[in-house]
């Protein structure tokens, strides 16, 4: 890692502890990165910017010829990671200021092989929704928060049961848990009747 990174990953915890930004933990970061390095996505899309501080940790486990983009709403945010990643001169991050749920429908179909969900809890299952269509038929969807914030998410939880949906739950770090959807296991049979 290059130390302007290695500065600007610490810089970025710290303020995020200050300003109350629900940056990842380190511990789900580490387990982040080696899953990114294990599926070598070649397209991967983060849901909830933020101030870059998981993006900036995305991008150094994505191969050279991988790339990230990353969506978030809020302008002094969005603003904020721009220049970060700039900072870093990180090549292969394109942040997107604008609502999640209005830019999905409007993104490359089939393209994008690992998608990481991590903004506001209770529009889960619309980021989720929208985003099967841009998703690559063996593409893996990461969902964070999902065990302290379930209550927030329960219409996803039921879209799920609902629809025989598999998932995992992975223990990442004391805080929470992140869960796992592997694209080829969504089947929504009500389509074909
Ligand atoms: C939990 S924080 C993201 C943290 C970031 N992934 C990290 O670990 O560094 C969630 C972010 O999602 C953004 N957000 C909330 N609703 C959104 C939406 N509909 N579209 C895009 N971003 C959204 C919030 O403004 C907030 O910055």
């Amino acid at each position: 890692m290059s130390q302007i990174i290695a500065l600007t990953l610490k810089n970025l915890k710290k303020i995020g502890i200050e300003h109350e930004i629900p940056n990842i933990t380190e511990e789900n970061a580490e387990f982040l990165k080696n899953l990114i390095s294990e599926r070598n996505p070649q397209h991967m899309l983060e849901i909830g910017t933020a101030n870059g501080y998981s993006a900036l940790h995305f991008s150094l486990a994505l191969s050279e010829s991988s790339d990230l983009v990353t969506i978030e709403q809020a302008w002094n945010m969005h603003t904020f990671a721009v220049e970060n990643f700039k900072n870093c001169k990180v090549k292969n991050i394109t942040a997107i200021w604008w609502d999640a749920k209005k830019i999905l429908p409007k993104l490359r179909m089939e393209y994008f092989d690992l998608i990481y969900i991590d903004a506001m809890k209770k529009e889960y299952l619309e980021y989720f929704l929208a985003s099967l269509t841009i998703a690559t038929a063996y593409a893996v969807f990461i969902i964070d928060d999902v065990e302290k914030f379930r209550d927030k998410m329960e219409d996803f939880y039921e879209w799920l049961h609902d629809n025989q949906i598999p998932y995992k739950i992975e223990k990442t770090d004391i805080d929470d848990s992140i869960m796992i959807i592997e694209r080829k296991d969504v089947v929504l049979w009500d389509k074909f009747s």
